[in-house]
């Protein structure tokens, strides 16, 4: 059990190490570390600096809908109060005590609505699902959400002023109108109302990698130690002391050759968690979705204002059902976000998620699905073909203006199943609460389904299998090879 005089390592300094470490170190812990390979202090989680974690990301969906999930929708509303916390924070802090590249006119959080969006002329069960919870546990929030092709709503929308309706008549052309879903606009009208604030979505329109420069920043003022970068932060391995009744970690080896202690270590690698942990592989799995990213050149002034969030919200599609890599052909479940101040129009797609197996590199005969990014020692600069093919199908329908300048990035999104929040400080001290349950170790019988992919390295989704596409690809051409 850990104490405040517990001396703490934390292997990751992503979101979730982070946040950890600031609880932490906020609720009286004095020798808090946190390791990472990668320099934060001078990449600042920049995605195209050689950070590749999925916390190094330009912008995230920050929402607070999970249907009949309550435990997911509020803890989603515990953290919009810190978010606009921070928000006010940075805005009222002096230039000068902020940590580069932040500035006070920088906004953590930007409030622009997200647009569901499904196939099909009649709402979607999901659709009416989240609707009808919504309704019941939260009814000031669905009184911001509108119905598409809906009379009703679309009277009440006019009441929220025009932006607002442009937004909600946004995707109307898109198939000739065949398309359900609701445009929920919980954000920006009554700010100053407390009680509507709880139910608002929030979502991000500054670099979201700028959210963990900041909490660094919070950490280092709450007294947390980092040690960072190439091989001192890498960790090498885990110090295992075997000469009890049970296995204990006793602190963390790193690739400078140097050993440290520490009564706890936390592992908060993401994707990377099993690498070290191969006793969680089953457990826990890396999956990657796909991004795409189409830069609008400044010249573009028409493009960039129409994708601006004060015009254009988080939008979300889907159409067709299930996961099966045999049959799912026109299955597409992904979305879109505003353009950022760069210029820069984010494009998500995980209808399918794809694996990576590998040697572990300590166990032997062990192979686990490994994250392999722009930053590899083995890089890889594209996105398998599968993806990018449903995307062009999708948002070159949605967005037939983007269509001539074509993707200009894209990036593999590595993620898993993880914890955050200052409720890991309750795990670690033994106070049972709401989400011991759904936190603590869990181990799986051989055979069992545990996290619905569990094909294992000959699955078809593995990456070896795949077609991954050419720069030639990234064009919305006519006669490319699409
Ligand atoms: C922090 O913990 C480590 C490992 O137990 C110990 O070696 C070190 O002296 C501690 N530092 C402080 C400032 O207490």
């Amino acid at each position: 059990m850990s104490s405040p005089e517990s001396s703490v390592i934390i292997v990751g300094g992503g979101v979730f190490g982070l946040s950890t470490a600031v609880w932490l170190a906020r609720g009286g812990y004095k020798n808090v570390t946190i390791f990472d390979r990668c320099d934060f202090e001078k990449n600042h989680y920049n995605p195209s600096n050689g950070c590749d974690g999925a916390s190094a990301d330009i912008n995230k969906i920050f929402r607070a809908t999970y249907g009949s999930k309550s435990h997911s929708q509020d803890l989603a509303l515990e953290a919009r109060d810190i978010w606009l916390e921070w928000n006010r924070a940075i805005k009222n802090t002096d230039p000068s005590e902020l940590p580069d590249p932040l500035t006070p006119e920088d906004e953590l959080l930007t409030l622009c609505g997200v647009f569901h969006l499904a196939d099909g002329p009649k709402l979607i069960d999901l659709y009416s699902e989240n609707l009808r919870v919504m309704g019941e546990t939260a009814p000031s929030f669905r009184d911001l959400q509108f119905v598409k092709n809906t009379y009703s709503d679309e009277r009440r929308v006019n009441s929220l002023g025009p932006d607002w309706v442009k937004k909600y008549h946004r995707f109307d052309t898109f198939r000739n109108g065949r398309t359900n879903g609701f445009l929920d606009a919980g954000s920006g009208i009554t700010l100053a109302d407390k009680v509507m604030q709880r139910f608002f979505f929030y979502l991000p329109w500054a670099n979201f990698y700028q959210a963990c420069v900041y909490a660094r920043h919070l950490c280092l003022k709450a007294g947390v130690k980092f040690i960072l970068g190439r091989p001192q932060g890498e960790i090498k391995s885990l110090i295992i002391d075997e000469s009890g009744s049970s296995k204990r970690v006793t602190g963390i080896q790193t690739q400078d050759g140097l050993s440290h202690n520490a009564d706890l270590v936390i592992v908060a690698c993401g994707p990377w968690s099993s690498t070290l942990i191969p006793d969680a592989h089953r457990s826990v799995e890396a999956t990657m979705g796909t991004v795409m990213f189409v830069d609008v050149p400044s010249d573009r002034q028409d493009l960039r204002t129409r994708f601006h969030p004060d015009n254009f919200p988080v939008w979300r599609f889907l159409e067709g059902e299930g996961d099966s890599i045999n049959n799912l052909d026109s299955a597409y479940e992904g979305g879109g976000f505003p353009i950022t101040k760069e210029g820069r129009i984010k494009f998500g797609f995980r209808a399918r998620k794809f694996t990576n197996f590998q040697d572990h590199p300590s166990q032997e005969s062990l192979k686990i699905s490994t994250p392999r990014t722009k930053y590899s020692p083995d890089p890889i600069n594209t996105v398998p073909l599968y993806g990018l093919k449903q995307m062009k199908r999708v948002i070159g329908g949605l967005f037939p203006e983007l269509t001539e300048i074509g993707f200009t990035d894209s990036r593999l999104c590595w993620y898993t199943d993880s914890i955050d929040n200052e409720y890991v400080k309750n795990q670690l001290e033994r106070n049972p609460d709401r989400f011991t349950p759904l936190w603590k170790w869990r181990t799986v019988e051989e055979g069992k389904i545990c996290n619905g992919l569990e094909e294992g390295e000959t699955g078809p989704r593995d990456m070896s299998k795949l077609k991954l596409a050419s720069p030639q690809d990234f064009h919305f051409r006519v006669n490319s090879s699409l």
